[in-house]
């Protein structure tokens, strides 16, 4: 009954390149090809993330949308933008820097923050787009 899904897109830009340590360059350029690059390149990352919940009575919301706003950029947009995720990011150290990957570890953090300005909405799922066409969704 009454379960709505609100979402928030934020935006930042973030370097990063995909080379795996044991692997030789080549067999980095064969299976990551330019994102194997040595001197890193960057992307325009769009973020959607979505709460899902029932609307409070008081205010019809299921969760405020200038709070969430306020919360993702503050712990995580913060984090990451302008930065190069395989070196600047404390949270992506010693990973392979992929969306995969940043995608979840964006979800550890949000996960539990979320009911402290919501009191039914629960974190339901976190979109990463890393160019229009290439995407992550993860669920927790
Ligand atoms: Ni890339």
């Amino acid at each position: 009954m009454g379960i709505v899904y609100v979402s928030r897109k934020e935006h930042f830009n973030a370097a990063h390149k995909l080379y795996n340590p044991n692997w030789t360059e080549e067999k980095n350029v064969e299976v990551f090809g330019p994102c194997a690059n040595t001197n890193w390149h960057g992307h325009n990352f769009d973020m959607i993330v979505t709460v899902k919940g029932t609307p409070d009575p008081e205010t019809g919301f299921v969760i405020d949308l200038k709070k969430l706003s306020t919360l993702i950029r503050r712990d995580v947009i913060d984090q990451l933008d302008h930065k190069n995720l395989n070196v600047d990011v404390p949270f992506m150290q010693d990973k392979m820097a992929s969306c995969e990957n940043l995608v979840m570890e964006i979800w550890k953090i949000l996960q539990p923050t979320i009911p402290k300005i919501s009191k039914t909405g629960e974190l339901y799922c976190i979109k990463l787009y890393e160019t229009p066409r290439n995407f992550v969704e993860y669920f927790g």
